[in-house]
């Protein structure tokens, strides 16, 4: 299981010293939140392009975007600079499958990992026909638009879904799951065969991101 850190709970005034702390602690990834006010009520994006300038200044950890965004070729324009490893975009920000065909190949072209989410209550089977074109698939576990939530279960079964899906038609598209993902919940997360964990408070919030990581990630 890799753990992939999100930064969205993570307060200004002591940024740079929690970033160190989770590079310390072996958090596979630094996962960025990029809320735009209107695909979600929230926007981060300020913060989010503060937060990425802080960390590649410091660390070389991948970054994993998530794009919480309706117009994805400009955020996607926005955060290149930063050579993420992993730019995830919204399968709902999307009118038509060719536009996710189109976003999913301008991803490429930047040479990024490109990733496609679902929220909660999207039909799996919408994104099959892109699985082998992917690199992942993020199973949101919550709503997106703000941290600290609780997993909905029924998330749980659209993993395995997808899961057996992959593993029937021998693909090999990774499962990225997030929100509400903590050390009451990642047995869970485990079980319904996810390779990405998403963590934000569970591990912002702890006392000891070492620890927490570490049980984390077994
Ligand atoms: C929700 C975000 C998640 C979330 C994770 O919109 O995509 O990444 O902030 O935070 P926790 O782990 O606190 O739910
Ligand atoms: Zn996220």
């Amino acid at each position: 299981m890799y753990i992939s850190t999100s930064i969205l709970s993570v307060e200004e005034a002591n940024s740079t010293k929690i970033f160190y702390n989770l590079e310390e602690a072996k958090t596979d990834y630094f996962h960025i939140d990029v809320m735009d006010g209107k695909f979600v009520e929230n926007d981060t994006n300020n913060k989010m392009l503060n937060y990425c300038n802080i960390i590649k200044q410091i660390s070389n950890l991948p970054l994993d975007i998530h794009l919480m965004v309706n117009d994805v070729k400009q955020f996607v324009e926005e955060y290149i600079k930063f050579e993420p490893d992993i730019i995830t975009f919204h399968y709902e920000s999307c009118s038509s499958d060719e536009e996710v065909m189109k976003l999913i190949n301008f991803v490429k072209e930047n040479n990024v990992k490109v990733g496609l989410s679902i929220k909660p209550n999207t039909p799996v089977e919408k994104i099959y026909k892109f699985l082998p074109y992917i690199y992942l698939v993020l199973v949101m576990t919550v709503e997106p638009g703000k941290g600290g939530q609780s997993l909905i279960p029924s998330t749980l079964e659209t993993a395995k879904k997808l899961r057996e899906h992959i593993d029937s038609e021998k693909l090999d598209t990774y499962i990225e799951a997030d929100g509400g993902i903590n050390l009451d919940t990642i047995n869970d997360i485990k079980n319904a065969g996810i390779d990405i964990a998403v963590s934000g408070n569970g591990i912002i919030k702890s006392e000891d991101y070492k620890e927490t990581i570490k049980k984390l990630k077994i």
